[in-house]
């Protein structure tokens, strides 16, 4: 216990959970500090706010054995700790920028909190910032902190890389650690920090804050990238009856080019990606640097998440009034129950809009889809109890257990065997097989 470092983490959402529980997995003494107190208390009483796999067991095991606590009190947490991380929420405000209110509402509460703590040597206190934050955001905070009366205390940067579903896994074994600091001892703080996840020969790259805050937005400009790159080249594809599976073997051998995160869909969704190219695009347009390639990137990815109701459209004409159109899938991807920017929203939102009645299934994400559309949707808690008179089935999210589905009860249930397939996920010849009309993105089998 000597050496375990007494760390704060100031927002439990999605990030601070994972970054706090994970932290004392390895032996610190965390606490967690949020304002919305009923979150405190749901917590405090060993539940989780959203779900993660595998997080649940990290942070009950972790209470039980007295390193994670979870509070309100942001003054003593802070005073109490060495390293204090900021993961509070940078949402898109309405100019597409992020909304970065709560980031210095916080550095200027710990700044309050710590200004009569006598100063120690360099590293002795520092301030992480692991909320995505456009560049420069880091240097505001250390102006922040000098501003209140603290002046000794460092800041840094630190983004995360952490996918929703496999968070944990990612946080234990991460491909690198970035950070950004203005001082060695700093560095050294934070290295000491992530040795325990760092064993496998991971990097631990230091480097300047500004260039810390832009490897976060690079990673993601790239990886939506490859996303839209792969989208447009698949409807190329469904018009000139090429099969991107195929393309995809084709290129991804030569090893330039690689398999991973070229799988055509339907439109990226999530809280990372949409927002976070919509900063960079800010961030270009604040310094006069036109980013045309991240605009095309964000403009395919809007006109992806149309792609599945335009081929719903092109089977059974404008009017759906009558028609019945069952939905597997609605968080933005699988393992988790995000819906934020989600493409199953859209396509939801075009079946209604045209008047066809909606029946939804998705293991993890339905509560969420419900708070907004309420009794709109027919709500159903088996798969196979969305095709009951349905005309048409439409996949948007690839959860495991829809990937072999008894193909003959799904025939039977539908009132015709249609199946929009937004992540390819079955076989051609299976779905002639059984007797299916099958639309799946760029196989280009059908218009
Ligand atoms: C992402 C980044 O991966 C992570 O490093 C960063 O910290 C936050 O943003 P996340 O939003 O959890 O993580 O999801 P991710 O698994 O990356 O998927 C994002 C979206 O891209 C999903 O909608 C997914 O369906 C889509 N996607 C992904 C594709 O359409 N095709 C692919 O090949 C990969």
């Amino acid at each position: 216990k000597d050496c375990a470092v007494k760390i704060a983490v100031v927002g439990t959402g999605y990030v601070g959970l994972v970054t706090g529980t994970c932290l004392a997995e390895s032996g610190n003494d965390v606490i967690c500090v949020d304002n919305n107190e009923k979150k405190v208390q749901t917590l405090n009483e060993g539940r989780l706010p959203i779900y993660e796999p595998g997080l649940l067991e990290l942070v009950q095991r972790n209470r039980k054995e007295a390193r994670l606590s979870f509070t309100t009190d942001l003054q003593s947490a802070v005073r109490q700790s060495r390293l204090t991380f900021i993961a509070v929420g940078t949402p898109q405000s309405d100019d597409g920028d992020a909304d970065l209110s709560a980031v210095w509402a916080v550095a200027k509460a710990i700044a309050l909190a710590l200004k009569d703590v006598p100063p120690g040597p360099p590293g002795s206190r520092v301030v992480v910032v692991k909320s995505t934050v456009p560049v420069g955001t880091n240097a505001r905070v250390a102006q922040i902190l000098a501003e209140n009366g603290c002046p000794h205390v460092d800041a840094a940067s630190n983004p995360e890389f952490l996918k929703e579903g496999a968070a944990i896994d990612d946080f234990m074994k991460p491909d690198r650690v970035v950070v950004g600091v203005r001082k060695p001892e700093v560095a050294e703080a934070l290295r000491e920090l992530y040795t325990p996840f760092l064993r496998t020969e991971r990097p631990f790259l230091a480097m300047t804050p500004e260039s810390s805050e832009m490897t976060k937005y690079v990673a993601n400009a790239m990886l939506a990238t490859k996303i839209s790159f792969i989208n447009e080249m698949a409807n190329l594809c469904d018009k000139l009856s090429a099969d991107i599976n195929d393309v995809r073997r084709g290129i991804g051998h030569d090893q330039r080019i690689g398999f991973q995160f070229l799988f055509p869909g339907p439109g990226y969704g999530g809280s990372c990606f949409p927002k976070d190219i919509r900063a960079i695009l800010g961030m270009g347009r604040k310094v006069g640097q036109p980013l045309g390639m991240m605009q095309a990137v964000d403009d395919v990815n809007e006109a992806q998440k149309q792609v599945l109701f335009q081929k719903v459209r092109a089977h059974f004409g404008d009017d759906l009034k009558g028609k019945t159109v069952a939905v597997w899938g609605l968080a933005f991807k699988p393992r988790t129950d995000d819906v934020r920017e989600a493409p199953a929203l859209v396509l939801i939102d075009s079946l209604l809009a045209h008047g066809a009645a909606v029946r939804v299934h998705d293991p993890e994400a339905m509560e969420n889809v419900r708070a907004t559309y309420g009794d709109k949707l027919i709500y159903c808690d088996q798969p196979y109890g969305t095709l009951e008179g349905a005309d048409a089935l439409a996949i948007v999210t690839e959860w495991q257990h829809f990937r072999t589905p008894d193909f003959e009860v799904m025939r039977r249930l539908l009132r015709t065997p249609v199946i929009f397939d937004g992540r390819n996920i079955y076989d051609q010849k299976v779905m002639d097989q059984f007797g299916f009309t099958y639309y799946a993105i760029g196989r280009g089998k059908r218009k």
